[in-house]
């Protein structure tokens, strides 16, 4: 499974690659303004310098022309740039076209089975459910992601199952075993998965031992 990072950070994301475990970025419009950058391009270009993986930059278009439009100009900025579309009938016509010119697309705000398969027939690259806005409205969100993982399996589709929305490591681990292609990471989450209280105790311990040995 790749392991990407859901922030505009760049603090975040140079951190996270510094692990050298990161596969690629996924941003947002609202992940963008809560950093306050008002260059998206300049923002996109210092990502891809970072990293050498999948940039998901997303449209804020909302009819077919004008996100094939905005689509080309963002898939010019770099070789590696994603671009995110909305699960809506004018996304879904971009899709389509942009796939035939060899251009990736994220398709975003996917909740249910449904709006997946549609996502995957319009030729997306990668499709991103949002498993914790559906566990925020008590719908059980990985539910979504056996049921596209299933669907897609059945039929052969190429479309990549990305595990967006995500609030804590289970969701990272049901991710893993369900086979999802990626799951994106608040970095928070990143760091959580690392951690676990008897790594720390027992190297704690190992050192002390150590010490002790080397003192005798
Ligand atoms: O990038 C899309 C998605 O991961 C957003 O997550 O936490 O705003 O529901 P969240």
């Amino acid at each position: 499974m790749r392991i990407f990072i859901d922030t505009a950070n760049l603090k975040e994301i140079k951190e996270a690659a510094d692990m050298g475990l990161l596969d690629g970025v996924t941003t947002n419009p609202s992940l963008v303004a809560k950093e306050g950058y008002k260059d998206f391009k300049d923002l996109l270009i210092k990502i891809c310098e970072i990293v050498d993986g999948d940039i998901s930059a997303e449209v804020v278009s909302t009819t077919c022309n004008e996100i094939v439009k905005e689509a080309k100009e963002l898939a010019s900025i770099h070789k590696n740039i994603v671009i995110k579309i909305p699960l809506i009938k004018e996304g879904l016509k971009a899709v389509k076209i942009l796939s035939s010119e060899g251009i990736k697309t994220n398709v975003t705000l996917c909740f249910s089975p449904s709006q997946a398969v549609l996502a995957a027939k319009a030729g997306a690259y990668l499709v991103s459910p949002f498993v914790g806005r559906l566990d925020d409205i008590s719908h059980n969100g990985m539910e979504l992601i056996s049921q596209i993982v299933t669907i897609y399996g059945n039929y052969g589709f190429n479309t990549q199952v990305l595990v967006a929305s995500v609030r804590h490591p289970l969701h990272f681990v049901e991710a893993a075993m369900m086979g999802a292609d990626v799951c994106t990471l608040p970095f928070k989450v990143l760091e959580q998965l690392v951690k676990h209280p008897l790594t720390d105790i027992g190297l704690k311990k190992f050192l002390e031992d150590w010490d002790k040995l080397k003192k005798s």
